[in-house]
């Protein structure tokens, strides 16, 4: 094209372009109508600790989330005709009579994502780490309906905690809710810690949802998890005690729903609720000062509906939904051993079972406390893995103990076979002790716990029990890998795999076994030398 034609065209092409350009500007300009935008903005009328009264807002929705003055939020919870009570999300001291608040149209949400894993955030969602920003802005709403009942499967693979006593004897699968109940100090935390420590490599996302507890307990939990490298696969809702009480109420539908995000991927999601005696403390508060009727111990008559609706989210997705898992370890303190108080008794209705921590076996150093007889899992043995069957009746055996223990204490004479299950029981419960922070994985409780019960302890002096479970791990190159493997498989132990072991096992324990002395270990449980 030479360069008198392209000036040629560049020119009509001006024209025609210019004046039509021209034209639309004005027709757009005169046509224009500028969208009329109401914004609701209400007046604060009242603030107490935590709950604000607001007045105005016609159309607020129920939970609708309202913004006030220096970025705080909150969420309509009481909607009277002249009226609002609303849930503060933040310091009330930020906040006076008098205040604007404006609609956002919305219900509280959070940000969830893969950028959450490894990081430490307010039920608000916000990093509270100092790691920066949380880049993922996907975000789903804190309250969603649970899965129906066809949306969901059975629950059937294991979550394995590595602890011996669950593993085998309160066996949790993923889908599960196990509640972990107790009074306080008696190793609750820790075992929620150690639950998810051992998902480490096991491709499970898990979910520490800390709800009113002392600053200094949360910095050494996420120390623990940072120092196992389990914050690699671990997110951390904190709502400290000393937050907002709607802080603590929001917490764990917050984690709840960062969960569910990962479950609904197809992922299996672990989530602990630590704990929720705190939860149902700061709803009491929120409630009493909204001026709701109390009920039962002065709790609002739906405290049973908000922990089953949160308890309820937690399952197994059937294939169709992708089969992902969230698994829920809820945790509740007791006062004074009293279980058939109203929340304890509320959420060992609501779940598939608990883990009962006993104050008294946790002074003997039988640690962990848990108490066999009152601990219970109802699905979780239909996930537990075949070769667990192998040592199945060591729970009926430990509870026949402990009765019969009680009348020993008494001075009885007893009869041989009294005696015999006496001595093997105390092995069993030295057995099942285990530090925390250390957990073992399934081949090696099941050689352990399978020699055990098959006797091969019951010559060895009690305290002498712990130097028989090392030997047996020292030497574990001795069992053949084939075995091993076959632990892991669908198929039960079969008989020759069984007495391969026990063959394996009796020569290791050989050296450590003593005359059977009956007289021998008539003491009491001592006190563990180790206990901290
Ligand atoms: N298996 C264990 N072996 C050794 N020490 C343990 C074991 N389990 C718990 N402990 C110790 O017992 C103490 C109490 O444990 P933890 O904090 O888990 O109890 P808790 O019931 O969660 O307490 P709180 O009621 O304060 O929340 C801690 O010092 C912990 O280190
Ligand atoms: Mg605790």
């Amino acid at each position: 094209m030479s360069n008198q034609q392209q000036s040629n065209m560049t020119d009509t092409e001006k024209n025609t372009g210019t004046t039509s350009t021209i034209e639309q500007a004005d027709d757009a300009i005169n046509n224009y109508v500028f969208p009329f935008s109401p914004r609701e903005i209400g007046i604060v009328t009242s603030v107490s600790t935590g709950i604000v009264k607001v007045s105005g807002l016609p159309n607020v929705g129920f939970e609708e989330l309202l913004q006030f003055p220096n970025g705080l939020f909150g969420i309509a919870y009481n909607i009277d005709e002249d009226e609002i009570g609303v849930i503060l999300l933040g310091k009330d001291s930020l906040l006076t009579a008098g205040d604007e608040v404006e609609r956002t149209g919305r219900v509280m949400d959070v940000p969830v994502g893969d950028a959450l894993i490894g990081r430490v955030v307010d039920p608000l969602g916000q990093p509270i780490d100092n790691k920066g920003a949380v880049a993922n802005r996907q975000r789903l709403p804190i309250e969603r309906p649970a899965p129906a009942i066809m949306d969901r499967n059975a629950v059937s693979v294991p979550l394995q905690t590595g602890i011996k006593v669950i593993d085998a004897l309160i066996p949790i699968g993923r889908g599960q809710r196990e509640l972990i109940v107790g009074d306080r100090q008696t190793g609750k935390t820790a075992i929620a810690i150690d639950a998810i420590l051992n998902q480490k490599d096991k491709n499970v996302l898990c979910v520490y949802c800390a709800i009113g507890q002392r600053a200094s307990a949360v910095a050494k939990v996420i120390a623990n998890l940072e120092e196992k490298g389990a914050m690699d696969y671990t997110t951390v809702v904190v709502a400290e005690g000393n937050n907002s009480p709607g802080l603590e109420y929001i917490a764990p539908y917050a984690a709840t729903s960062i969960a569910e995000y990962f479950m609904q991927q197809g992922r299996d999601v672990l989530i602990v609720y630590d704990d929720l005696t705190h939860h149902a403390r700061a709803y009491r508060e929120i409630s009493l000062l909204l001026r709701r009727p109390p009920g039962r111990e002065a709790f609002p008559g739906d405290i049973f509906y908000i922990h089953s609706r949160l308890l309820e989210r937690s399952t197994h997705l059937s294939d169709d939904l992708k089969g992902g898992s969230l698994t829920a370890l809820p945790i509740i303190e007791t006062e004074a051993q009293n279980i058939s108080a109203y929340i304890p008794t509320n959420l060992i209705s609501i779940t598939d079972g608990q883990i009962y921590l006993s104050p008294k076996f946790f002074e003997l150093g039988i640690l962990p406390a848990v108490d066999v007889g009152k601990s219970v899992s109802r699905v979780g043995d239909k996930a537990q893995l075949p070769s667990y069957s192998s040592i199945a009746n060591l729970k009926l055996e430990y509870a026949q103990f402990e009765e019969l223990e009680t009348f020993a204490r008494f001075g009885t004479r007893l009869d041989e076979n009294t005696k015999k299950t006496i001595e093997h029981g105390k092995r069993i419960r030295e057995c099942l002790k285990q530090q925390e922070l250390q957990q073992m994985p399934v081949s090696e409780q099941i050689i352990i716990l399978l020699a055990l019960k098959n006797g091969l302890m019951d010559n060895i002096p009690v305290e002498k029990i712990k130097d028989a479970e090392d030997a047996l791990l020292k030497n574990f190159n001795n069992f053949p890998d084939e075995i091993i493997k076959r632990l892991f498989s669908d198929a039960k132990l079969s008989d020759d795999d069984s007495k391969a072991i026990l063959k394996i096992a009796g020569t290791i324990l050989a050296p450590l076994q003593d005359k059977p002395k009956p007289d021998e270990n008539k003491d009491e449980p001592k006190p563990d030398q180790n206990k901290k």
